[in-house]
């Protein structure tokens, strides 16, 4: 008899703990792109109609490689926070985000994906965004992930980070 109240209880707390993670999933998906908020003072990130359906689409696709943080990992992804917005100031690196291949191999569609590679770079690299951005949208980033890098990737990664370091030594910003 008493192992039923007990393992009632045991549901009881896994659901309060499932419930806790949800939370914190909700303030995360909440708070997060609010955080990236105030790109010139505008009240949603720009090229991206829904921040908590790109950071879902985020969680689904891209963070079991680059992490919930962006931090990467060496075996897995690179490091996208604090950087990934850095490939908008070289030439070429525009292009790049939307023919590596976790982005143009995503099962999402062109509009989704463009939304959820504007936020990411407001999420992750806000800092380094360009003032003069101007929004992915769905038919560039269709156009782009029809030629998905393959071998080329990276090759290509490595002269565009050339470029971002050169970029950087000459103090530009
Ligand atoms: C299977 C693991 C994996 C998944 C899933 C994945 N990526 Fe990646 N990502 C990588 C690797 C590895 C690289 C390095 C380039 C390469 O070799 O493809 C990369 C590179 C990148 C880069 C460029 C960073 C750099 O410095 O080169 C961005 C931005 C990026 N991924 C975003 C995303 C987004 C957005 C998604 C989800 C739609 C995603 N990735 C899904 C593994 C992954």
């Amino acid at each position: 008899m008493r192992a039923v109240p007990a393992r009632g209880a045991t549901i009881a707390a896994a659901a309060l703990a499932l419930g806790a993670l949800l939370g914190v999933a909700h303030a995360v998906a909440t708070a997060s792109p609010a955080a990236a908020v105030g790109y010139r003072g505008a009240g949603s990130i720009p090229g991206v109609p829904d921040p908590r359906r790109a950071w879902a689409d985020w969680a689904l696709d891209c963070q079991g490689c680059h992490r919930v943080d962006g931090g990467g990992s060496p075996r897995t992804a690179p490091a996208i926070a604090g950087e990934v917005a850095k490939y908008l100031q070289v030439a070429g690196g525009r292009a790049y985000l939307g023919r590596i291949p976790g982005i143009a191999s995503s099962p999402l569609s062109d509009a989704r994906l463009a939304e959820l590679v504007n936020w990411m770079l407001f999420r992750f690299d806000r800092r380094d965004v360009p003032a003069n951005f101007r929004p992915y949208t769905a038919v560039e980033i269709g156009r782009l992930r029809a030629h998905p890098l393959r071998l080329q990737a990276a090759a290509l990664r490595r002269e565009l980070q050339r470029r971002i370091r050169a970029r950087e030594r000459s103090g530009a910003r």
